[in-house]
């Protein structure tokens, strides 16, 4: 006979006894061993008491890949940097720099296992990452507990630093990032009609569209359709048909590249021929594969430009391509801004001491980053400027600057 609910320890003890025979090991539900998350190879596997050990969570394969490989370049850059000038002097000694990276997959369960990793067993001094805000969220708390100071780099979703003085981030946030792009869509594109599609399982994306919702909808504009769908879907058409009902002028899509990706073609083949508006989200490379044409002429906000001028940023855009052979998205650059915030304050504490870290990192103030200028408010958020990018041509050109 079969039981179809599980078989409980008293129910297996009295078949046992009545089979007339002992168990020799107490009978205890099988516990499938975790599977560590996969590290990648920055850090030797034993660190030295002369060397100062950082950890980052990243996507480093699925659907995000390129958030967390780029990240993981830009913050390696900062380090061969800060080490081929000597390291840092801690408690009077100098100390080199390594990075310990676990590949979270894009999964919030596996962010969490892994800054827990990091925290427990790697004893890391400070943890840089994730992108996604979803994923930050489940790792903020871990850190904040063990004040182990995380440094995200570019989770933008306002909640993740409001977990604790522990959590830092070096971008701006959503509310300004979807008043940017409302902005623009009222005065630039001069849209009055948007409908919204965004992703129900991204505290990004739920967060992005309502801030962006909130300007249009206060400055003249109107939500013609909002419609929602699941990280990993593939067919977007039945909100896409509900949308061209709608007739709207624009889109405004919030979500993470590959989805938008897939959602600029599928738009296209059903006739809407309108813009697509989209957040930092949109950043890859892969955008323009997965989209092809009809993603151009579409517009997205963003924490830099490759064509920002100043000779800081063009030379850090030079070696970055030597090195790595493309040149940097806005997460090499935010990566490498994370990394290179977060030694500076382990510089100025002259300690690995979380709440000295912590302390220090408040205090940060004009620190020249890549991304903008990097000052750290009573929140632990930097406030600095966005900028409008337009797709054109498989690549994304420069529009504009928005101040905060
Ligand atoms: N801001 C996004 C989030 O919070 C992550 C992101 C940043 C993606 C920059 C691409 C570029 O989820």
């Amino acid at each position: 006979m079969f039981v179809s609910r599980p078989v409980g320890v008293a129910a297996l003890c009295s078949l046992v006894a009545l089979l007339g025979c002992e168990p020799k090991q107490p009978l205890e539900p099988k516990v499938e061993p975790k599977t560590p998350p996969k590290t990648t190879t920055n850090a030797p596997a034993a660190v030295d008491a002369d060397t100062i050990l950082l950890g980052e969570v990243g996507s480093l394969t699925g659907s995000e890949a390129t958030f967390g490989l780029s990240t993981k370049n830009g913050v390696q850059f900062a380090l061969d940097e800060v080490n081929a000038a000597g390291g840092i002097v801690v408690d009077g000694k100098a100390k080199k720099v390594a990075v310990r990276v676990y590949d979270d997959q894009g999964k919030s369960e596996e962010a969490a296992n892994a800054v827990s990793r990091l925290i427990n067993q790697d004893k890391v001094v400070v943890i840089l990452g994730e992108v996604a805000s979803s994923n930050s969220l489940a790792m903020a708390p871990k850190a904040q507990a063990a004040q182990v100071p995380m440094v995200t780099p570019s989770s933008t979703n306002p909640k993740v630093t409001e977990v604790g003085d522990y959590i830092f981030r070096v971008c701006f946030i959503d509310p300004f990032q979807g008043t940017v792009m409302s902005k623009f869509a009222l005065d630039t594109v001069k849209v009055k009609k948007v409908a919204i599609l965004k992703d129900n399982k991204s505290d990004y994306s739920l967060g992005l569209s309502q801030y962006f919702v909130d300007h249009f909808t206060k400055n003249g504009g109107t939500i013609v359709a909002e419609e929602a769908y699941s990280k990993g879907d593939t067919d977007f058409r039945g909100q896409l048909t509900a949308i061209k009902g709608k007739k709207p002028q624009a889109i405004y899509v919030p979500g993470y590249y590959t989805d938008v990706g897939v959602v600029a073609r599928q738009a296209k083949e059903l006739g809407l021929a309108v813009p697509l508006l989209g957040g930092d989200g949109w950043e890859s490379e892969k955008l323009f594969e997965l989209g092809g044409s009809a993603i151009d002429g579409s517009y997205f906000s963003n924490h830099y430009s490759t064509d920002d001028p100043t000779p800081r940023v063009q030379n850090f855009i030079k070696s970055y391509e030597a090195k790595y052979g493309s040149k940097p998205d806005s997460l090499g650059a935010l990566g490498y801004d994370a990394a290179m915030v977060a030694m500076e304050a382990i510089r100025r504490a002259g300690s690995t001491n979380g709440p000295k870290i912590r302390d220090e990192l408040a205090k940060t103030k004009d620190h020249p980053g890549i991304a903008g200028t990097i000052t750290l408010d009573d929140k632990r958020n930097a406030v600095k400027p966005a900028v409008i990018l337009q797709v054109k041509d498989g690549k994304s050109v420069y529009v504009a600057t928005v101040n905060p």
